[in-house]
């Protein structure tokens, strides 16, 4: 890209884990970088190895559980012409269960994995259908098909951000705007904490693999990319089980099993 036609992309949790490898393609790819996290110093770092692609990378210190920081965030999406590619993939993790649980860490992760990237995505919605050009890229998980694995909770927040990504994607395709959901299985980052040494290792991906994954999918045009899915048909399938349900989510009358004569 020449200076006059430079395109960034806008990174949450671009300091660590899956959103650092984010930032290494898409600076191979050539676009600037704006990296959104809280810990400076990591920022710093992957800032600075993104450079060696040879484009312009800025950091942003927000805490996305901070209104003043979030809407800063919000604002840049909104403003900066340059950004064409949202890669909402900043969010944390809970511990299982839900009667013994920490409610104000759920809250937090609540407003992580769902109130900030609902409201950059419509930031980023506003603007990139405005353009007529952009993409976003929402980092659900594996875990959105699975709310009996790990916590309720968490596997609640990533079956949103699934669920926001097809009508987005709907809605937004029309305008020019590409948007894909992203569901990576067991990855290799900070996310586990300590816990991560005990998962099988034929569970767990690399990020970059998974990166590299995901941004193939985006190159194929997918709307939901799981990179581990031997066999795209299995999705499809789901997909369509779900679309059979449709017709009959929504009737007058009470199914004939619940005790309404037909
Ligand atoms: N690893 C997995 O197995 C896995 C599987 C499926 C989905 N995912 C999803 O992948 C995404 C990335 O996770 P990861 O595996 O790369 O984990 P990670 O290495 O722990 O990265 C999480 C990122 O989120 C940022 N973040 C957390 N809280 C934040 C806050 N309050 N404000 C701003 N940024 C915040 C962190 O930045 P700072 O610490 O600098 O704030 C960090 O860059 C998450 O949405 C996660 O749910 C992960």
């Amino acid at each position: 890209m020449n200076s006059s036609t430079r395109q960034a992309a806008l990174i949450t949790g671009g300091s660590s884990g899956i959103g650092a490898i984010y930032a290494d393609r898409l600076a191979g790819r050539g676009y600037d970088l704006v990296l959104v996290g809280r810990d400076a110093d990591r920022l710093t770092a992957v800032a600075e190895a993104a450079t060696r692609h040879g484009v312009a990378v800025e950091t942003i210190r927000a805490d996305l559980t901070k209104v003043a920081d979030l809407r800063r965030v919000e604002e840049r999406l909104r403003t900066d012409g340059a950004i064409t590619v949202l890669v909402n993939n900043a969010g944390i993790g809970a511990a299982p269960g839900l009667a013994d649980a920490d409610v104000d860490a759920l809250e937090q992760m609540i407003q992580v994995n769902v109130t900030a990237p609902t409201r950059l995505a419509v930031a980023a919605a506003h603007a990139f259908s405005a353009a007529g050009r952009g993409t976003i890229i929402n980092i659900s998980s594996a875990l959105a098909l699975a709310p009996e694995l790990f916590s309720g909770a968490y596997s609640g927040t990533k079956a949103y951000i699934l669920n926001l990504s097809i009508s987005m994607r709907q809605e937004l395709a029309p305008r020019g705007v590409q948007v894909q959901a992203v569901l990576p299985g067991a990855t290799r980052t900070a996310f586990w904490g300590p816990a991560g040494d005990h998962l099988p290792a034929a569970m767990v991906m690399d990020a970059e693999e998974l990166v590299d994954a995901a941004l193939a999918g985006l190159d194929a045009g997918e709307d939901v990319t799981i990179p581990s899915l031997p066999d795209r048909a299995d999705w499809d399938a789901f997909n369509a089980a779900r679309g059979r349900l449709g017709p009959n989510l929504s009737r007058q009358h009470a199914a004939a099993r619940y005790g309404r004569a037909a």
